[in-house]
């Protein structure tokens, strides 16, 4: 039978890479839960008018990038999500966590994405994400402590050579302006641009700047930043967010041609790259989205969160050759010699994970130097031996793998013994 293959642009995550995933996300829940954002799980579909109201009609991921579909001929369409930030903004308006004056919301999430793009090292067609939304404040510290929350996972994992840009569209008005301001410019260049961008220019010039196609870059090259047409109260924003992460020892620079690929951006925008990542070197951004939430059919609320690629940060931590701290508990083998003592293992097997041990024993009567082996191969710390002479005798030999040393216990000694700190030899 010939053998199938995964989808292109998907990724498994083996055993043997599990617990690099597991240290970083127990990291992203420690940072997260310092910081006092609350886990939200949302649904990894939506019905896709969400994501067009949401994410944006005249965006990339909206266009082209979505996986969408009806599951019946009668269904609703509906969209694998995209990103994380408009199915927590639909979610907290239906549970009304945005329902009173004043709410106030920190949530966090962990979990897949999916993007119709063509892939490529860092860039997937089922990616994952660590992110964060804020709800309730539209001040600067609001947007500094998604920053700050943002670059202190990074520390903890370990990433280097990170730099922090950041830029600011503004709010409404400023946007607005900023767009007049870009029809202006590249309007008398239209012809010049790319076949995509001669449609975006109608629909969205903002969307020009985003544009990684060689011609529209050129176009682009001396457009107005965005930071001219700010009104004083963005600028004023803006101006303060800089401020709180000078006081707060956060490097950034500011980069006036970010602006990222959503319409819900107001004010502040962030993105993150890391070195060692090649063409795909964002390892997460975020921003400011004010109007989200009431575009979404909630009471006006601002927002602001970020969103990162737990791909990217590993292939970034590979690249910059850091190792996680992924200490697994101890193994502990179970090795018998004879059917009877293979009883007798799996009945202790049972007793030990009990107490919490973390166990095994082979089940297909192997050899005890094939059983000793596989122990090894699993990267068992210590082996628990049972043969005739610890049947007769009641007891069990306790091998620890590492130094070799092995000593006799009795057996209703355990499983207490094995729970008791080890006591270093004399
Ligand atoms: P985004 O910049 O589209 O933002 O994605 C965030 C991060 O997800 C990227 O920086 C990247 O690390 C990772 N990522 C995105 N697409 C792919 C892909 N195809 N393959 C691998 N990794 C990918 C957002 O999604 C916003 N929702 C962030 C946000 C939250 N803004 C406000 N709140």
């Amino acid at each position: 039978m010939s053998r199938i293959a995964a989808p292109r642009g998907t990724q498994d995550v083996l055993p043997a890479d599990s617990p690099r995933w597991h240290a970083v996300e127990n990291i992203a829940r420690q940072v997260a839960a310092i910081y006092h954002f609350a886990e939200i799980r949302t649904p990894i579909y939506e019905l896709s008018d969400l994501f067009h109201r949401g994410v944006g009609q005249s965006t990339d991921i909206v266009q082209k990038e979505t996986f969408t579909f009806r599951p019946r001929p009668e269904s609703e369409s509906i969209t694998l999500r995209p990103e994380g930030t408009a199915g927590v903004v639909r979610a907290a308006i239906e549970n009304n966590l945005l329902a009173q004056e004043g709410a106030r919301l920190k949530v966090y999430y962990l979990g897949p994405n999916f993007r119709y793009e063509r892939p490529q090292k860092g860039r997937l067609r089922q990616h994952h994400q660590f992110g964060v939304e804020s709800f309730g404040s539209p001040l600067p510290q609001a947007d500094v402590e998604c920053i700050l929350l943002q670059m202190e996972f990074y520390r903890r994992c370990g990433v280097k050579d990170l730099s922090l840009q950041i830029n600011s569209l503004g709010d409404t008005q400023s946007k607005a302006r900023y767009r007049q301001v870009l029809l202006d410019f590249l309007g008398p260049r239209k012809a010049s641009l790319s076949e995509d961008s001669q449609r975006r220019l109608d629909e969205n010039p903002l969307r020009v700047l985003d544009s990684k196609d060689p011609r529209d870059q050129e176009a682009c090259a001396a457009a107005p930043p965005a930071l001219e047409s700010l009104s004083p109260k963005s600028r004023e924003h803006f101006e303060r967010v800089q401020e709180l992460l000078t006081t707060s020892a956060a490097n950034f620079v500011v980069n006036p041609r970010l602006v990222r690929g959503f319409d819900y951006y107001t004010d502040t925008l962030w993105e993150v790259v890391a070195g060692g990542l090649g063409a795909q070197n964002a390892l997460g951004g975020g921003g400011r989205y004010d109007n989200l939430v009431e575009e979404l059919g909630g009471r006006p609320t601002p927002g602001v969160g970020f969103g990162s690629g737990i791909e990217r940060l590993l292939l970034a931590l590979e690249a910059q050759q850091v190792t996680l701290n992924t200490a697994a508990s101890p193994l502990l083998w179970l090795v018998y010699h004879g059917p009877v003592a293979q009883a007798a293992c799996w009945e202790l097997l049972g007793q030990l994970r009990a107490a919490n041990i973390a166990c095994d024993m082979d089940y297909s009567g192997r050899s005890v130097k094939a059983q000793f082996k596989l122990a090894d191969r699993e990267k068992a710390s210590r082996c628990i031996i049972i043969g005739d002479a610890e049947l007769a005798s009641g007891t069990i030999l306790l091998k620890d793998l590492a130094t070799g040393q092995q000593q006799s216990l009795p057996r209703r000694q355990l499983p207490g013994v094995l729970l008791e700190p080890a006591v270093p030899a004399q």
